[in-house]
């Protein structure tokens, strides 16, 4: 079946950076199903040569040496514009019978991808509704949905209705990018292709669960929009939670899209819910110091820029080991990784061995950019008399396979294209992870609930993050990748 894609907002950051050099990527490695067409759409107006100009540049600068002026030439030949207004009924009639006439009554699988600002996304799956555009009589019609989605449960709520109204749920990609990257979909396979790992992953044999993903990088020009977002929307109700579930879920009997999204979601409903009092101690909140100085950002802004909070999965396997997730900018180095903290040995014979929680055993997943898996292990120094120390057996993914690791939308998108949700999140989960989020938000809404910290750019996070572990006897593993 033919494919066409048709992005609303083309003209966006997103297209240029993500979504065509994805889709350009899909087409080098003759991934793309035949016959797939681009379409974007959006108010600026522009040739089809024009616009595929324009992304020529952007590709090559996105795809670096991986781009090739011929494979783009033919690639560039399925990619089409077509500029509307997405405010006005009359431009999705003309959208609608562009498509039709490119598609030349062919039955066709298309994907709307929502590319364009999130107050958007009702009224344009409204009119996609009330022009036919989602009647799937001619072939799919999903729709693919950028974060944020929603801004709190009850905004997205009212979101899912909306979608609904028009949508059956199987036609909804709600996108939260780190399921497209491999890392995190190899947690899976580490867990459940694995037999070694299981008997040990749980309350018996692990003390903590850290979950970090820091950015070198501030706020940039995205300043103003993130200040009215804050760390805890930006980051953590939607990928770290999404690592979060990862790790905790049980075993999917089957890997297809609702075995996996029901476990993720039991996971969800099962994480204990922050009461305002709770919120004080379990969580911190940090500012990076130059953050009130950048472009659109008020001169008292309280927005939170880092992040750390204490989350409590009551089942079975979980009950009293702490999720301890944390995520900033501007801080020490960009990684993503999940430490699996165990518990110390039993009883240690060593004279001078390890005593405290943070010297037993680890296992770090490298999620980025120094992908990988270390396993970190007490060993005897050579010639010191029985001196322990920390050493690790590590897997690197760019020692073990060629052809370096992809972007997470080249997989999404092509998900989208063959219709596997699998790695999309689906309503009840995005409203269970705004659930969770919704209570720490509310707390840090009052002023001392608790202090707003400052830390240094460069620094992991604001001093009382380090105290705060150090009060539960535990440490962060506070440890830059090394990129070879
Ligand atoms: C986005 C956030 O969803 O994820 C950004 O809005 C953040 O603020 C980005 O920088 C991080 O993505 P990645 O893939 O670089 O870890």
């Amino acid at each position: 079946m033919a494919h066409t894609m048709i992005i609303f907002g083309a003209s966006g950051d997103l297209t240029s950076r993500k979504l065509i050099p994805a889709l350009y990527e899909l087409f080098r490695k003759k991934r793309l199903p035949e016959k797939t067409r681009i379409v974007g759409f959006s108010r600026t107006a522009f040739s089809d040569d024009a616009w595929r100009a324009k992304l020529a540049e952007t590709t090559a600068q996105f795809t670096g040496e991986h781009f090739d002026a011929a494979i783009w030439r033919e690639f560039a030949s399925s990619i089409f514009y077509h500029s509307g207004d997405i405010a006005r009924d009359e431009s999705f009639i003309e959208l609608e019978k562009y498509l039709n006439e490119l598609e030349g009554g062919e039955s066709t699988a298309r994907a709307y991808y929502l590319s364009t600002a999130p107050q958007l996304y009702d009224a344009t799956v409204a009119r996609l509704g009330a022009m036919g555009m989602a009647n799937e009589d001619r072939g799919p019609r999903r729709v693919v949905i950028e974060k944020p989605f929603g801004t709190d449960l009850v905004s997205a709520r009212q979101l899912n209705q909306k979608m609904h109204e028009v949508l059956a749920e199987h036609q909804i990609y709600r996108i939260d990018h780190y399921l497209g990257k491999e890392t995190v979909q190899n947690i899976l396979v580490l867990r459940f292709a694995n037999s070694i790992f299981e008997p040990i992953w749980n309350r018996n044999y692990i003390d903590h669960v850290q979950i970090t993903a820091a950015e070198d990088l501030t706020v940039g020009h995205r300043a103003a929009y993130y200040d009215s977002v804050g760390v805890l929307r930006d980051m953590f109700q939607n990928h770290l939670l999404q690592l979060m579930t990862f790790t905790a879920m049980e075993a999917p009997a089957r890997f297809e899209a609702d075995s996996i999204r029901d476990e993720k979601v039991k996971v969800l409903r099962s994480v204990r819910l922050m009461k305002p009092e709770e919120v004080c101690n379990d969580t911190i909140r940090g500012q990076y110091r130059k953050y009130r100085d950048e472009p659109g950002v008020p001169a008292d802004s309280e927005t939170a820029t880092f992040g750390a909070i204490k989350l409590h999965i009551d089942n079975w396997r979980w009950q009293d080991v702490p999720f301890l997730l944390r995520s900033g900018k501007a801080m020490s180095c960009r990684t993503t990784q999940i430490v699996i903290q165990f518990r110390a040995a039993p009883h240690m014979m060593f004279e001078g061995g390890p005593r405290a929680a943070f010297e037993s055993n680890r296992l770090v997943i490298q999620v980025q950019p120094a992908e990988g898996i270390q396993l970190h292990f007490q060993t005897k120094v050579p010639d010191a008399g029985v001196k322990l120390r920390l050493t690790d057996l590590g897997f690197n993914f760019r020692d073990k396979f060629a052809g370096g690791m992809p972007e997470a939308y080249e997989r999404l998108l092509l998900d989208v294209l063959h219709g596997d949700a699998s790695l999309f999140s689906r309503a009840d989960e995005v409203e269970l992870a705004w659930s969770i989020i919704d209570p720490i938000q509310k707390g840090w809404e009052h002023p001392g609930w608790p202090p707003l910290a400052f830390y240094e750019g460069g620094a992991w996070g604001p001093p009382n993050s380090t105290e705060w572990m150090c009060r539960q006897y535990r440490e962060w593993f506070d440890t830059c990748p090394v990129l070879k």
